[in-house]
């Protein structure tokens, strides 16, 4: 690596490196920090409902996850997809060698590719090269790409591989240069996905970032044991604790947007293209209990509409809050419209990954919309609770469905059957501290709901420290390791 190169992620602000007038053979990088930024408001933005739509995706989850095999056989409709991607970059084939795609998300296609440029620039986000060895270089070489001509010492250097997210193109700029933006704010966050450098050719954006070796949680979940769990959620909330120092909302906390690896038990976040920064229009919820129980009783006294059952005619303005998400990981003041929503939205859907993992079903929350959402947490829940949680931002929730009882359930009751352990048998104690940390993280009040930080002090991860491995000693190694593969 030379010490001249460019850095692909500077200190400054972030820029998107954009188009040149020029040719296909352009080096792409050599200007990076120069770009101007892509900042063009687009008239047909997209509006909330339809980042909501397209977020209304149904599980299961893409074919994203995968176990980085090697490389294989690539399919002929990706591989022109491939060429297609390689054609409208100009200098891509200079820098890239694609290899296969890894992930086909709502807003997104994703390819692992080897980065064929590494030794040109500053790679101050690989945490490995400085501990490389040499090693030979791969047996099986992949004929159908076309690449460009390496030279020898490249060629002796164990391949650095990166993930090329290519956003579509019916993503609003504003959209995209958010999530740029927020990655590069985040680029020195623990477990946190960094970005090394962002290209734009015309309305084509690409995001380069380290690749991540990971498996499908499918794959793992019902094997996994409660110190496993520890050291999962660990890991995960070591990411959102930087997210979240920084004031940024991921939104998007499901087992596809965090990637890892169980082999070397690390994991990185991946995907703001939901996040945001925290703020909003106020909520009562974020008012003290007394001013809002007075507000509340003064609201109802002057509504019009009648206080029993609902009105025919609703003449109310309808409630706007971003909703954005993914059904079944939505936290209730989501679900609740809450204007004012902070933080612990992430901590609800971080419960809801660890209330899948202990009933070892997927997905445990299976709602066609909101409304069935809620139903399914006040069936947990129960109809008193549900009822406080809405008024914490204003709401009524009132529902006739027998099956919503007024208590609800003990989360160790619902583990106890969805594990089918209802014949009298008892959780182990490391099941119940599990259960215990659990219910932490499913408050329904976010306010009382345990942070990040609250949650790594927490007893329930040092159950993590059991494993071999995973000890104190290991907290000090930088989580970010890409692990690369031969
Ligand atoms: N750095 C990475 N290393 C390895 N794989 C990655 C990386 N980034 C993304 N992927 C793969 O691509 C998938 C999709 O990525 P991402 O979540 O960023 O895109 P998306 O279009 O927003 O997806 P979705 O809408 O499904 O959430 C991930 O689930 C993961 O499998
Ligand atoms: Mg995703
Ligand atoms: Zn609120």
């Amino acid at each position: 690596m030379a010490s001249v190169a460019p850095p692909r992620h500077g200190s400054n602000s972030f820029r998107i490196h954009e188009d040149v007038p020029s040719t296909e053979d352009t080096q792409m990088n050599e200007d990076v920090e120069h770009g101007d930024h892509d900042h063009d408001e687009d008239p047909e933005e997209e509006t909330e409902e339809q980042v909501e739509d397209q977020q209304e995706q149904e599980y299961p989850e893409s074919e994203a996850s995968e176990s980085s095999e090697d490389d294989g056989v690539v399919d002929g409709n990706i591989l022109h997809d491939m060429e297609k991607l390689q054609s409208a970059i100009p200098g891509f084939r200079n820098q890239y060698r694609l290899i296969k795609r890894i992930g086909e998300g709502t807003f997104s296609t994703v390819y692992k590719a080897e980065d064929l440029a590494y030794d040109r620039f500053d790679n101050s986000w690989d945490m490995e090269k400085d501990n490389e060895k040499w090693t030979p270089p791969p047996l099986k070489s992949f004929s159908t790409q076309s690449t460009a001509t390496l030279d020898h010492t490249q060629r002796r250097r164990k391949p650095k591989y990166v993930a090329i997210k290519k956003i579509y193109v019916t993503s609003s700029p504003t959209r995209i240069l958010n999530e740029l933006e927020l990655l590069h704010d985040l680029r020195d966050c623990q477990s946190v996905c960094p970005l090394i450098t962002a290209f734009r050719q015309t309305d084509q954006v690409v995001a380069i970032l380290p690749y991540f070796r990971h498996a499908d949680f499918r794959q793992y979940f019902r094997k996994m044991t409660v110190p496993d769990m520890a050291i999962y959620l660990k890991s995960l909330f070591t990411a959102l604790s930087s997210v979240h120092a920084n004031g940024i909302l991921h939104r998007d906390i499901k087992p596809t947007n965090f990637l890892y690896d169980p082999a070397s038990r690390r994991g990185v976040l991946v995907d703001f293209g939901l996040a945001e920064r925290e703020g909003g229009t106020h909520c009562i919820c974020h008012d003290d209990p007394v001013a809002r129980k007075t507000r509340l009783r003064a609201a109802l006294h002057s509504s019009s509409a009648p206080h029993n059952g609902f009105p025919k005619q609703d003449t109310r303005p309808s409630r706007r809050a971003n909703r954005a998400g993914t059904r079944g990981f939505r936290a209730p003041e989501v679900l609740f419209k809450c204007t004012q929503q902070t933080t612990k939205i992430d901590i609800w859907s971080v419960g809801v990954i660890l209330l899948t993992i202990l009933s070892r079903r997927f997905p445990f929350f299976n709602s066609a919309d909101d409304v069935e959402a809620m139903i399914e947490i006040a069936t947990i829940f129960g109809q008193k609770r549900m009822r406080a949680a809405g008024i914490l931002h204003g709401c009524m929730f009132d529902s006739n469905i027998p099956t919503i009882g007024q208590v609800g359930f003990s989360l160790e009751r619902i583990i106890l059957w969805s594990t089918c352990r209802d014949n009298g048998e008892k959780l182990s104690d490391d099941e119940k501290k599990a259960v215990e940390f659990l219910g932490r993280c499913l408050e329904l009040d976010p306010s009382k709901r345990i942070s990040a930080d609250e949650a790594l002090e927490h007893d329930f991860m040092k159950l993590g420290d059991r494993v071999d491995g995973s000890g104190p000693e290991d907290d000090d190694m930088d989580i970010l390791n890409p692990v690369y593969e031969i």
